[in-house]
């Protein structure tokens, strides 16, 4: 049995510890893995090499992918599609196995849907936006890494009496941003799911200011309420307080894996290479109510996933 592994979209810290659990796991049943460089870009150019126990020796603990990634536009294509799938046809692969988040889902089932290839995908993402699963490999280290640095933002905003929006991760869904304000301690959660004015904001920070509080910390993700800059700048107008902003960017989707995510990698990699064993296909791995599960692909890929509304509203209750 052939598995070639594959981790394409935006990295997340735990990656190369699934990739790890995949080429040990496979090797234990006696299958050979070839891994794919540069994420779908790989499939398209050909760029496979053979992946063997000792070339996956001291990276559970790196972030990023010894892989490789890429946005991979031609990969969207039906061009891209039969290239990739006449290249893994060519390498006799039996199964693929993508480690990676919704872009990566979309694509494990289109090539295998175009090349009758198998495939099995890892849930790994900081967004942690997959529908049907409740936690992905890296979630929790770019959960870590954000409340690391707002404690520190904290600090100084105490000090000036400010009010810091602090953007992080998450161009269309809010639950990075919710975990992060509610383990930060933040004042206010902005996220895509539930737009807000900048009036509306404005209102509660004076309401806080009116109850004593001297300093505010704004979570905002991405995809909510457009600029962080310009956002501040309004703010700062309608409240008449000092506005400072940061933008947390990519240093959230790097780092040293943390243990659960490492854990999870683990997990998530032994259960793919069980799912090959079994010749169960088309399957997500992904952690439900505590457990790891596999679910259909396509129930994933057509649902939508709820943010916890219960989060969102105790970022609030307990901002008071
Ligand atoms: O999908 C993960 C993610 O980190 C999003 O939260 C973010 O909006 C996006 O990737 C950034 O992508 P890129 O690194 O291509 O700019």
């Amino acid at each position: 049995m052939n598995i070639a592994v594959v981790t394409p979209g935006g990295d997340a810290p735990g990656v190369n510890a699934a990739i790890r659990a995949v080429v040990r796991s496979a090797a234990s049943q006696g299958f050979e893995v070839f891994g794919v460089e540069r994420g779908y870009m790989g499939l398209i150019e050909n760029a496979f090499r053979k992946l063997s126990p000792r070339d996956v020796s001291g990276i559970i603990n790196l972030g990023g992918s010894v892989l490789k990634s890429s946005r991979c536009e031609l990969f969207k294509t039906p061009e891209g599609l039969e290239k990739a799938a006449e290249n893994l046809k060519a390498m006799n692969v039996d199964w693929l196995v993508a480690i990676g988040g919704d872009g990566s889902l979309k694509g494990a089932k289109e090539v295998s849907e175009v090349s009758g290839i198998p495939v099995a995908v890892m849930a790994a993402s900081i967004d942690n936006d997959i529908a049907g699963v409740d936690e992905t490999i890296g979630f929790d280290t770019a959960v870590n890494t954000a409340v690391e640095a707002i404690d520190k933002i904290r600090d100084t905003a105490v000090t000036f009496e400010r009010v810091f929006i602090v953007e992080v991760m998450g161009r269309q869904r809010g639950f990075l941003a919710i975990d992060v304000a509610l383990a930060s301690g933040a004042e206010i959660a902005l996220i895509p799911e539930h737009p807000v004015t900048h009036e509306d904001v404005s209102q509660r920070l004076l309401k806080m200011g009116s109850l004593g509080k001297k300093s505010s910390i704004i979570v905002k993700a991405e995809g909510a309420m457009g600029d962080p800059f310009e956002t501040a700048s309004r703010l700062s107008r309608l409240t008449g307080y000092d506005f400072r902003v940061t933008v947390l960017g990519h240093i959230q989707r790097g780092g040293v894996p943390s243990a659960r995510s490492r854990t999870l990698a683990c997990l998530f990699g032994n259960h793919a290479v069980r799912l090959i064993s079994e010749g169960k296909k088309n399957r997500l791995v992904g952690l439900r109510d505590n457990r790891v599960v596999d679910i259909s692909i396509l129930d994933s890929y057509t649902s939508v996933k709820k943010i916890d509304e219960n989060k969102y509203r105790l970022v609030s209750l307990l901002a008071v």
